[in-house]
């Protein structure tokens, strides 16, 4: 059978990733998918950078409109982030019946809902794992491994750029902004970093979480969000005295106790007891605790951030496609739906 045809909106640090891993795991992932998966065209204001990444057989454009316009395209991956362009061009692709894979989590925290609806009108799939905790398979565990369950809270460090901080303004003695310089030359910080360390990134990341767990659709403006930015070095000192870190948390949580019931969805940094495995999570790793009636406690471990361990996320998520566009119609699994079920009108609590 043909390969399945990918077209790639931005061909950055996860887009070169992508490409990367694709070419190097071609035989397992062709095998894994029951189809090749073959990335045929690639949109980006760099053409000249996007060619000397993919080379001579894949075709190099410099708006993304001429991919969701070639018909031989069958899935798009928008790696351009932001909720601009991004969002006109996700909508563009489901408008002409292409699956989507984003790693766009500010675009699914804020929009999501209206983009899963014309998804699921279109009967297209908008695939998502790369925008939560980069290539921790959170997305596929809450909605696969932990599916039996009836999850109670999530709880994680899902920005690895504040955690990165953090850590080494503990261990080294550094101030903030030297710190933060480092995290962006190491390419964990967003473009604008504002959205890392005050907070709004992890927000992205648990509202997404929290929507998945709960069946309700996104709220990211009714989540509390709290960065890094006040904290001081004497803080972080004084919390170690104490036997605590200090950890940049995303909450999200079912709170049945409270009339009517309702949810929690917060990012603020907390005091952690430093014997807990979460509280050891160093520099940039990201790190997910969740917690489901049947199950227990689990705990997801991994690079949050990076080239490679995102694009590990977005190849899973091309597997996942691939195997549903090529499965008799009748015969699919609907798991990669984004369906709210009976909580969608639960409130979000404020703290
Ligand atoms: N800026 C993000 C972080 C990148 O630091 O975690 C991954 O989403």
């Amino acid at each position: 059978m043909k390969p399945i045809q990918v077209g790639l909106l931005g061909i950055g640090t996860v887009g070169s990733g992508t490409f990367k891993v694709l070419q190097r795991n071609q035989q397992e992932i062709r095998r894994r998918a029951g189809r090749g998966i073959e990335i045929a065209m690639v949109a980006d204001l760099d053409v000249e950078r996007a060619k000397g990444i993919v080379g001579e057989g894949v075709q190099v454009v410099n708006d993304g409109r001429q991919v969701i316009a070639n018909p031989a395209i069958d899935i798009v991956v928008e790696l351009i982030g932001g909720y601009g362009i991004a969002k006109t061009l996700v909508l563009e692709a489901i408008a002409a019946g292409k699956h989507v894979v984003t790693a766009n989590k500010a675009l699914l925290a804020v929009h999501g809902t209206e983009i899963f609806a014309a998804a699921r009108a279109k009967g297209v799939v908008v695939a998502f794992e790369a925008a939560v905790a980069g290539g921790i398979p959170i997305i596929k565990a809450l909605r696969e491994g932990l599916t039996a369950n009836r999850i109670e809270w999530i709880a994680g460090i899902i920005n690895g750029t504040t955690n990165f901080i953090l850590s080494e303004m503990r261990d080294k003695g550094l101030d903030f902004g030297t710190v933060l310089k480092e995290a962006q030359r190491l390419g964990y910080a967003e473009a604008d970093p504002t959205f890392d360390i005050e907070g709004v990134d992890a927000a992205h990341k648990a509202t997404i979480m929290s929507a998945i767990a709960f069946g309700t659709p996104v709220r990211f403006d009714k989540a509390h969000v709290e960065g890094i930015t006040k904290l001081a070095a004497a803080d972080i000192r004084y919390a170690e005295q104490l036997g605590y870190r200090i950890k940049l948390l995303g909450i999200t949580k079912r709170r049945d106790d409270v009339a009517g019931g309702g949810i929690e969805l917060r990012v603020h940094p907390t005091l952690v007891p430093a014997k807990r495995l979460i509280a050891n999570v160093e520099g940039a790793m990201n790190a997910v605790v969740v917690q489901g009636d049947a199950v227990g406690t689990t705990l997801y471990y991994g690079k949050g951030a990076g080239s490679e361990p995102t694009a590990s996320a977005v190849v899973a998520d091309l597997v996942d496609i691939t195997r549903l566009a090529t499965a008799d119609p009748d015969h699919r699994v609907p798991h990669l739906a984004f369906q709210h079920d009976a909580l969608a009108d639960t409130p979000i609590l404020p703290i």
